[in-house]
């Protein structure tokens, strides 16, 4: 019978660790890409409340007219602005709205917290570098929408996060930091992703306090 209890509640699993990234660092305005529940955005939303970033959320950008991210920035009085992407001819149109909106609200660092579209050149070329991903895998294992599910039916042990800096390939780009989450055996779908969640809460806030002290 193997035990994975202590290896699921040590910080060893996180890279780099956690614990060697101070908090403060040069102040940067945030805009954040949410597609669905906004539990990311929540996290980073506590983290600057915290102070373990120093940072502030200028918008939440959101393309799903029933996304919960939006009821979160309305609890944080954060604005919260619904561009969908159904409205747009094509996706370089959406991004060009998107540039404009994190422009207007002299957005300096972009977060794609569960932005589950494809994006364009149109918002890396206005963003270079400073547009961040969170994705629930150890890239550049299982790329794309359904990494949990493709993660469980390889019968790999050990599944994860990732946090990274955008490139136009998906799920591509330089990595900031990772959690390795282990596989139970009775997972599902659901309650991996629960576990990773919990990981992604942790590296989010710590990987844009890595990537904006390191600008
Ligand atoms: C997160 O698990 C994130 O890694 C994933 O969507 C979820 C959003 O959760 N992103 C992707 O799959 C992107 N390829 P949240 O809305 O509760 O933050």
């Amino acid at each position: 019978m193997v035990s994975y209890s202590t290896a699921m509640t040590t910080n060893s699993l996180i890279s780099p660790s956690i614990t060697s990234i101070l908090p403060g660092g040069a102040f940067c305005r945030l805009g954040i890409l949410a597609s669905g529940s906004g539990s990311n955005f929540e996290a980073v939303a506590q983290a600057i409340k915290n102070g373990q970033l120093n940072a502030q959320i200028q918008v939440l950008i959101y393309n799903n007219p029933d996304a919960y991210a939006a009821v979160r920035a309305e609890n944080w009085d954060i604005p919260a602005v619904l561009l969908n992407h159904r409205d747009y001819k094509s996706r370089e149109d959406f991004d060009a709205e998107i540039v404009r909106t994190l422009q207007k609200y002299n957005v300096e660092w972009v977060v794609m917290a569960g932005w589950m579209r494809i994006v364009t050149q149109v918002l890396i070329q206005a963003y270079t570098d400073k547009i961040i991903n969170i994705h629930p895998s150890l890239l550049p294992s299982f790329k794309g929408a359904s990494a949990i599910e493709q993660a469980l039916a390889s019968g790999v042990k050990i599944a994860g996060c990732t946090v990274h800096i955008v490139r136009l390939q998906v799920d591509d780009g330089p990595i900031l930091m990772q959690a390795a989450v282990p596989i139970l055996p009775d997972d599902t779908t659901e309650t991996l992703h629960q576990r990773i969640q919990i990981e992604e809460h942790r590296i989010l806030p710590a990987a844009i306090s890595l990537a904006i002290k390191a600008e």
